[in-house]
């Protein structure tokens, strides 16, 4: 027998409008267990009902092959030389850290620290996360400060703790310096002129046009193209626990989160609250600890969890999450079922698609690294 979640569109976007005053308070939708039969029935794994797979389908959404943008048309010339400058280490001060330092594409786009260390082993505020389907998230950072990854890839390079880099001319100057690179930005961007070639926007646009390839997917995708079998029946029942305790609220879409502000400790205060979230970059009071929420795609890969890193273990942060987001205490069963379906969303890692290339060689005119 197969109950049905009432999960439809009208109730998902009820539940977000819901989020701004409480969408913890939402009740879950109550199941029918009428009679003894349908009761001990249910008591077997799964112990919720599968969900309905054109709901489960409007919810989330399959991840596609590569994420396009209008404004920066994703080719092969700009993906390899974007792949190129992701491993280059010379585009930081001391020349030894690169975009792949912190976001190891092999380790799942992370390195595994709770803060990341950057130039003289500097370490930042914040938890790093994964470079993978971040091309699904509405905006980037965990504050959501820059709207696109060609934004966000101007970052890193220039901020002091991080790649130090003194500001754009030098970056630029240090491509212009490698005949490799000239060649590379040429194949990328043949229409611009050649003084407009290198420029720190192209840097980042060929950047941007790599990471949207960074797509990782897994069974989940498998499940929501109509292959059932692609879950195991604890990961289907952790699906379903996911759906009806409200985490859809805030984590859905493709990229199972990552298309919304909300509230770090809407129900509960998170006790960190060192870190003001959004409110940093609008200064307004309402955005006081409201984070870009997360994608989980990969996300049992990806701790130590949270902006602050501050769980080391899987099912502490889904036990956080319920307590600070919802104002519940699950039950261990349903922490191990829906850490079982988080572990589906863990994907295939694209190889030969992240295989270091040969960087270009120095020029004369090249400049050495700065330990300074
Ligand atoms: C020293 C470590 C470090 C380096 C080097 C670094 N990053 Fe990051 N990255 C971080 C941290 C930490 C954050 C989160 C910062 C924040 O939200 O304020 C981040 C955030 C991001 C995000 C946003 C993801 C999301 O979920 O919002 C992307 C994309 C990204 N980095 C790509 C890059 C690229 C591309 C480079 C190279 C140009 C790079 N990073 C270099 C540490 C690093
Ligand atoms: C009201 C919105 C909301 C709800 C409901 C919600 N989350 Fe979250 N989730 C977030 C936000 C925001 C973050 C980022 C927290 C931070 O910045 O520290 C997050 C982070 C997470 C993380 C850590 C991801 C990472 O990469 O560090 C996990 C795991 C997670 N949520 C799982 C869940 C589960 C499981 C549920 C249901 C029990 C749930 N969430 C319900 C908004 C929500």
């Amino acid at each position: 027998m197969r109950l049905r979640l009432v999960l439809s569109a009208t109730l998902i976007s009820a539940g977000l409008l819901a989020g701004a005053t409480g969408c913890g308070e939402r009740e879950a939708t109550p199941l029918p267990f009428q009679h003894k039969k349908a009761a001990a029935e249910a008591k077997k794994a799964p112990a919720l009902a599968d969900l309905d797979m054109a709901d489960a389908k409007k919810t989330f959404g399959v991840l596609p092959a590569k994420f396009e943008a209008e404004t920066n048309p994703v080719t092969d010339a700009k993906v390899a030389l974007g792949r190129m400058l992701y491993f280059d280490a010379r585009l930081s001060k001391n020349q030894d850290i690169s975009c792949n330092s912190c976001h190891a594409l092999d380790k799942f786009g992370m390195d595994g620290t709770k803060v990341s260390k950057g130039h003289k082993g500097q370490l930042g505020g914040r938890n790093a996360p994964t470079v993978y389907n971040a091309g699904a998230l509405a905006t980037q950072f965990w504050d959501g400060r820059a709207a696109t990854l060609e934004d966000q890839a101007k970052g890193p390079i220039l901020n002091p703790i991080e790649m130090a880099m003194k500001d754009e001319q030098s970056v630029v100057d240090l491509l212009a310096s490698m005949e490799g690179y000239e060649k590379a930005f040429e194949a990328a961007f043949p229409d611009a002129d050649k003084k407009e070639r290198i420029t720190y926007d192209n840097m980042a646009k060929a950047i941007g046009a790599f990471e949207r390839g960074l797509v990782t997917p897994s069974r989940f995708d498998k499940y929501l193209g109509g292959d059932k079998t692609a879950l195991t029946d604890q990961e289907r029942a952790g699906l379903s626990k996911f759906v009806q305790n409200g985490c859809t609220t805030c984590h859905n879409g493709a990229g199972v989160g990552g298309s919304s502000f909300q509230k770090l400790g809407l129900v509960k205060p998170y006790p960190n609250q060192k870190d003001p979230g959004r409110y940093e970059v609008t200064k307004k009071d309402e955005d006081r600890m409201v984070f870009r929420v997360p994608s989980l795609r990969n996300v049992a890969e990806t701790g130590p969890w949270f902006h602050d890193g501050a769980y080391d273990r899987l099912e502490a942060a889904i036990q956080g999450m319920a307590y600070h987001q919802l104002g519940k205490e699950l039950p261990d069963q349903d922490i191990k079922d829906i850490a079982a379906f988080l572990k589906s969303l863990t994907g295939e890692i694209p190889k030969d698609y992240i295989k270091m290339p040969t960087l270009p060689e120095k020029g004369e005119k090249t400049p050495g690294p700065d330990p300074s």
